[in-house]
C-alpha cells in the first residue's frame, strides 16, 4: 500500500501542516510503510491528487481545503481513500457555529453565542472566524472599541461571537471513538494565541490534566460524545475552558496538530501510545 501524505495547501495553517506533514511522513518509513510527502499549493492541488499514484491519502493538511471536506470530497470523486472524517461531517465541524447548534442538541455547553454586535450584553466577548483555525483572527474585546477593531480586520470573513470564559484550558484527544486523556493547557501570555501553539517553551502542558476526578471524566465523556455524535472518523481532539466545574466546548479538529508542540501525541501518551504508533493507528483505522 503507498501512501500520500498531504501537506501544505493553501490554508493560513499552510506552514503548521507542512511540519505536521513531514513528522507523519518520517513516523511512517520508520513503522516501514510505503510513505512518501505530497506538499500541495494552489497550483497543483487537483492535478497532484489525481495524477500521483498512491492508495491512501494521509491527510495532514489543516484548514481551508484541508480540514474542511473539500479536499475529502474531492478524493472520494477520485475513489481514493483518506484518514480522518468525511467529507459531510469535516465541513460541519470546521464551521465552529455550526458544530455548537449541532451539539447544543445534545446538551453539550458551549459559551454563549451572540448573533451579531448589539447582542452584546456584557464584556469580554471573543470574536473570531467561524472556520479559521491555530487562534488565526482571534480577538478578545474588552470594549465597543476593540469589537470595532476586531469587526475591521476580520471583514469579509464569517465571524463568531462568543463570551469570553476565563478558566482553564484543557484540550481532550479521541482515537477511534475513545478518548485518550486530557491535557491542560497553560499559556505562559495567558492566552493560547498562535504563538503560544506553535513555539516551543511559550507553553505549558499538564498532562494527565490535575482537575477534579469529575470534570476530567466529564471532559473524556463529552470529547467521545462529540466525536460520536457528529459522525467523526479516525483522530480529533476537542477543545474546552472549565470554570469552576463547568465544561464549556470551544471546538472539535477533525486534523488535529502532530508537530513537535502539537497536543494530540503527548496525550496519547497518557495511553502509552508513541507518535508512530499513532499515525499508524490512524492510518489501520481507515476503512479497507
Ligand atoms: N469563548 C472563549 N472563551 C475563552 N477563550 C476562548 C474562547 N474562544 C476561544 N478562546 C481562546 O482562543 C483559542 C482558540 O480558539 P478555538 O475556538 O479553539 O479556535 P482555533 O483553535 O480553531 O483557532 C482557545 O484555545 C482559547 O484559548
Ligand atoms: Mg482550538
Amino acid at each position: 500500500m503507498k501512501i500520500a501524505v498531504l501537506m501544505g495547501g493553501i490554508s493560513s495553517e499552510k506552514e503548521v501542516s507542512l511540519r505536521t506533514g513531514q513528522a507523519i511522513t518520517k513516523a511512517l518509513l520508520t513503522k516501514g510503510y510505503d510513505a512518501f510527502s505530497l506538499i500541495l499549493d494552489r497550483d497543483n492541488f487537483v492535478k497532484a491528487l489525481m495524477e500521483t499514484e498512491y492508495d491512501l491519502a494521509y491527510i495532514a493538511l489543516h484548514g481551508e481545503f484541508g480540514e474542511d471536506g473539500r479536499v475529502q470530497g474531492l478524493l472520494d470523486i477520485l475513489g481514493k481513500k483518506y484518514t480522518g472524517s468525511g467529507a459531510v461531517e469535516s465541513g460541519i465541524t470546521m464551521d465552529k457555529d455550526l458544530t455548537k447548534k449541532m451539539l447544543d442538541i445534545h446538551g453539550i455547553l458551549s459559551p454563549k453565542t451572540y448573533r451579531n454586535v448589539e447582542e452584546i450584553k456584557k464584556y469580554p466577548v471573543v470574536i473570531k472566524p467561524t472556520t479559521e483555525g491555530s487562534s488565526v483572527g482571534l480577538y478578545i474585546c474588552q470594549n465597543d472599541k476593540d469589537v470595532e477593531n476586531a469587526l475591521r480586520n476580520l471583514q469579509g470573513k464569517e465571524i463568531i461571537i462568543e463570551d469570553f470564559i476565563k478558566g482553564d484550558e484543557l484540550t481532550v484527544g479521541v482515537l477511534n471513538g475513545e478518548a485518550l486523556g486530557v491535557l491542560r493547557i497553560k499559556p505562559l501570555s495567558g492566552v493560547y494565541d498562535f504563538e503560544s501553539k506553535y513555539t516551543k517553551g511559550k507553553t505549558e502542558y499538564e498532562f494527565p490534566a490535575q482537575i477534579s476526578e469529575t470534570a476530567y471524566k466529564k471532559a473524556m465523556e463529552i470529547s467521545e460524545k462529540v466525536h460520536k455524535e457528529l459522525k467523526l472518523k479516525g483522530a480529533t481532539r476537542s477543545d474546552f475552558i472549565l470554570r469552576g466545574e463547568e465544561l464549556y466546548f470551544l471546538e472539535v479538529n477533525t486534523s488535529p496538530g502532530m508537530t513537535e508542540t502539537s497536543l494530540l501525541p503527548k496525550i496519547a501518551t497518557l495511553k502509552n501510545i508513541d507518535f508512530e504508533t499513532l499515525v499508524e493507528k490512524i492510518v489501520c483505522s481507515v476503512e479497507k
